[in-house]
């Protein structure tokens, strides 16, 4: 068996936790490889909405394993939380979900550095989500971390302790005006380890390496999305992890060899959340449109969306180092309406036509040539089969299938599992 892989293919929430809560019925695994609690997946059915953040989305089905790869960071005060959610709802997950051993985890004081950073940094800050990703990973590749298994070993707060120590150094280096209390930060850090504990570690690579020998079928939920990828997105203004396909390999402990398909998600249209760089951005009626329609707040941090029009330049750098062989596209629905629409096909890059992502993608160097194409105005949102979708919309999803070459298999028209179109 291999491991197929689910990755966000833009800047984020591109409804990736929708559509691994759909195909989770098809696979026996579910696992998280990279990221940790910047991820807000939502999911909606029978009424309700949940939204996960270190958990993998496919939780909510009983037969479903759901694994913290060892590429996650975990923030034990967030994970302890989504637990307690989970219990509202009267799910089991004791059984269901197992934590890598070699997973880092998030400290109080890398929540800290996080803000202290942003802070320094003014007006050219990340537009982090404060949850300590960036430096939990640097302690990670600067070979300081504290891991899951850690837990186990009986010197871990000797441990915990030297690298707090360190930390509200580094802090005191920033010079920023940053109030906190460590104190009552670390009392309700220890009380979550102790929830973490009562959970089941394991050596992941292991049991994924076992799982495929027994013919189990995995899916990897990816984080994020390939222009927040530490490499190939939109440096600095990035998350601190490998989003894309070759993450689920050293976030997993999969060879590239066992990866199979590699569904790459997409919005019919391009959010993105924080600073940097967003050549199709949309500062009109039509931008606003999409974010009010479109509902588009941060699931993490609810701060707003900024919106704009498909960016097929992006969006074909992010298929090719992926390698997707399939696509979904996300949130047509929101697009109803719209008189016309328009999809970027290339940059005027310092005066020459390019069709590849350049190096530097800011606003002073690249100008978005589009192509148009008329909108419909059905409301999708009612629809359940691809026979039904407008002429237009067929039109637009042709097009994409061209230009990308690659398949658009699914067409999502709702936040709703119900809400899924498979062509
Ligand atoms: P993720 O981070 O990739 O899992 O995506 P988020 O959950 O952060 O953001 C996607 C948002 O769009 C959520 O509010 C979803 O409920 C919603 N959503 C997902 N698919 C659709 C869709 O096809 N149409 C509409 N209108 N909303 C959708
Ligand atoms: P999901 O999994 C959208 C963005 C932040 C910021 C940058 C760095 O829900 O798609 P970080 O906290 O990682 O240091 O922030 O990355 N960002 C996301 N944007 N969706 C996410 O996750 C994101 N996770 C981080 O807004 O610009
Ligand atoms: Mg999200």
């Amino acid at each position: 068996m291999a491991v197929d892989l689910l990755l966000g293919l833009q800047w984020g929430d591109e409804g990736k936790g929708k559509i691994v809560d759909v195909l989770t019925p098809n696979y026996n695994i579910i696992a998280r490889f990279q990221g940790g609690p910047n991820a807000g997946h939502t999911l909606v059915f029978n009424g309700m909405k949940h939204v996960l953040h270190t958990i993998p989305s496919g939780i909510f089905h009983d037969d479903a394993i759901n694994l913290v790869g060892n590429g996650v960071v975990i923030d034990p005060v967030i994970f302890k939380n989504e637990l307690e959610k989970l219990d509202d709802q009267n799910l089991d997950y004791t059984k269901s979900l197992r934590l890598s051993r070699k997973a880092h985890l998030i400290l109080p004081t890398h929540r800290l550095l996080d803000a202290a950073s942003e802070i320094a940094k003014g007006k050219a800050k990340i537009g982090s989500t404060l949850k300590g990703i960036g430096p939990t990973y640097m302690d990670k590749t600067g070979r300081n971390g504290i891991r899951i298994g850690d837990l186990e070993l009986t010197n871990w707060k000797e441990k915990y302790r030297a690298l707090a120590n360190k930390h509200e150094r580094m802090i005191a280096f920033y010079k920023v005006d940053l109030q906190y209390n460590l104190d009552e930060l670390e009392t309700e850090f220890f009380k979550a380890i102790e929830t973490l504990k009562a959970l089941t570690f394991i050596d992941s690579e292991e049991y994924i390496h076992q799982s495929l020998k027994e013919g189990k079928s995995i899916l990897a939920e990816g984080a994020q999305g390939s222009l927040l990828d530490i490499d190939f997105g939109t440096y600095p203004f990035v998350t601190s992890s490998n989003t894309t396909a070759a993450g689920a390999c050293t976030g997993l402990g999969v060879a590239p060899n066992k990866i199979g398909d590699v569904f790459g998600i997409f919005k019919a249209y391009t959010t993105r959340v924080g600073s940097g760089p967003f050549p199709t951005e949309l500062f009109d009626e039509d931008g606003e449109t999409m974010g009010r329609v479109g509902q588009e707040f941060g699931a993490t941090t609810g701060r707003s969306r900024r919106c704009g029009w498909l960016d097929l330049v992006a969006l074909r750098y992010a298929c090719q180092i992926n390698g997707v062989t399939q696509l979904m596209m996300m949130k047509g629905d929101v697009l109803s309406g719209f008189k016309t629409l328009k999809v970027c096909t290339a940059y005027n890059y310092k005066g020459k036509v390019i069709t590849h992502l350049p190096y530097n993608i800011e606003a002073e160097n690249v100008t978005p040539i589009y192509t148009e194409f008329k909108g419909w105005s059905e409301d999708l949102t009612t629809m359940d089969d691809a026979s039904q979708l407008p002429k237009e919309l067929n039109d637009y999803i042709a097009f994409l299938e061209e230009e990308l070459d690659i398949p658009i298999k699914i067409v999502s028209v709702g936040p709703d599992r119900k809400q899924t179109i498979f062509r």
